[in-house]
């Protein structure tokens, strides 16, 4: 028997359980990305949807050759002569996309969001898996501080809508490109001392990505940087005014925020602006979501204009947990409103035509059908009937069909009426309850 993949998991119309985590079904899935939808229309962000495969090299550059998704957690596809990725992220495949179809040519920014899958060969734990979900937005061609106002305001107002509580907006400055030069010697000078103290992995992050040795989770590593210079006191004079500019805008509208200078994420491309949301109530992978400002993503990636822009991504999976956490209710499938049950040749095929009439008229329609060897008894189908959760069974037999006619039993309340044909879309709309 074939399985899923080590960090994957199936989307079943029903919630269940995979390798030890609650997988909601497919209507809590679609209820997600319809809420998530409606945010962003309400934010003017609109829906872009790109490959899940790209060229390795737009990762390689956009990510960053240093950084973790890169060196460990790709899954790549070799073709005969090209290698592709499965992407990481969308961020740098969206930054593709407008550079390539000339996005911002209208001027001004452009506004986009996304929701999809994303892989990462990662050791998969609760809330971190192999492929995963996001939903995201990127707003492009502008340094506006009001656009990271934006983009955090959008990400707190998805939550919102959810009914999420508890959690926690971290916000830091990595400052310009140009400012990381100074602070990483300075950083390199402070610690080189230590050198013998320091991680194998700290020590290659200190010759290769310094600004990542910032978030170790290492006590010893923490005391050496406790007194190491601050990245804030290398950050330039526009982006700190940048920076204080988003914290005034945040302020206006009332949303609460952690500044920790630690936070420094794990992709290249950020400057200035970073966040990450996070809940207590995920364990071990608390951040539900996170984003940052790329100015210089796009020279990255070969545009020869720079393309300055803000953006965050979010798990969809990690939503869950929260949902979950907070006992939030998650719609499970709507029941049919009835299942054919029929009796004979000729009744088979009246209740395939009252089958799609019924359902041209709008109401959900199931048929009992026959399963191997189980025949086509009243009483298979009226199992197969209970099976399909539908409210009502429709009994059609010769003698029904010869007085026009159907019988309606109730399958909750165990009823039985008769009910002519042409009345039978309202009769099985009227007792449609909501339950
Ligand atoms: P990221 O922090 O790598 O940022 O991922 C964003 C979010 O995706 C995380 O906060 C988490 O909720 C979810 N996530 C990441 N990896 C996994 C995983 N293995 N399993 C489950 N969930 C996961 C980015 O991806 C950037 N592109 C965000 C961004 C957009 N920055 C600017 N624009």
């Amino acid at each position: 028997m074939f399985q899923t993949i080590r960090g994957t998991f199936d989307v079943l119309p029903a919630t269940h359980e995979s390798g030890g985590s609650r997988v909601p079904g497919t209507p809590a899935w679609r209820h997600v990305e319809a809420v998530v939808r409606d945010v962003m229309a309400r934010h003017a962000f609109e829906e872009i949807r790109t490959p899940a495969l790209e060229p390795v090299e737009l990762v390689a550059r956009g990510v960053g050759a240093t950084t973790d998704i890169v060196t460990k957690e790709m899954f790549t596809v070799e073709r005969t002569r090209e290698t592709y990725v499965l992407r990481p992220e969308v961020t740098a495949p969206v930054m593709r996309a407008y550079l390539q179809h000339h996005l911002g040519a209208r001027g001004g920014a452009t506004r986009l969001f996304y929701l999809g899958a994303c892989f990462r060969a990662e050791r998969p734990q609760k809330g971190r898996f192999r492929q995963f979900h996001q939903f995201g937005t990127e707003l492009l061609g502008t340094d506006d501080a009001r656009a990271d106002a934006e983009v955090i305001a959008n990400l707190v107002a998805v939550y919102a809508a959810f009914g999420v509580t508890g959690t926690r907006l971290r916000l830091n400055t990595l400052g310009d490109a140009a400012d990381r030069p100074a602070f990483r010697d300075a950083l390199r000078e402070h610690l080189a001392p230590h050198a013998a103290d320091l991680s194998e992995t700290s020590r290659q992050r200190l010759a290769s990505n310094p600004l990542r040795l910032l978030d170790t989770k290492d006590a010893r590593e923490r005391a050496l940087l406790a007194d190491a210079p601050r990245l804030t006191d290398f950050v330039g004079p526009e982006a700190m005014d940048h920076y204080h500019a988003l914290k005034a805008y945040l302020d206006a509208l009332g949303i609460a925020y952690v500044e920790d200078p630690t936070l420094v994420r794990g992709l290249d491309y950020y400057t200035r602006t970073v966040f990450e949301l996070e809940s207590d109530a995920l364990g071990a992978q608390s951040a539900l979501g996170a984003g940052g400002r790329y100015d210089g993503l796009a020279e990255a990636v070969g545009s020869k204009a720079p393309v300055p822009a803000v953006g965050y991504a979010a798990g969809i999976e990690r939503l869950f947990l929260a949902l979950e956490a907070q006992g939030v209710a998650l719609p499970e499938a709507a029941r049919p409103d009835a299942c054919l049950v029929a009796l004979g040749d000729a009744a088979e095929r009246r209740a395939l035509v009252l089958a799609r009439d019924l359902r041209a008229a709008g109401l959900t329609v199931d048929v009992a059908l026959a399963s191997p060897g189980g025949g086509r008894s009243m009483k298979a189908q009226m199992k197969a009937a209970a099976r399909s959760g539908a409210r009502h069974a429709v009994l059609l037999g010769d003698d029904e069909l010869s007085r026009g006619a159907a019988g309606v039993r109730d399958l909750d309340a165990g009823t039985q009426t008769d009910v002519p044909l042409d009345a039978l879309a309202g009769a099985l709309t009227r007792d449609s309850g909501n339950g």
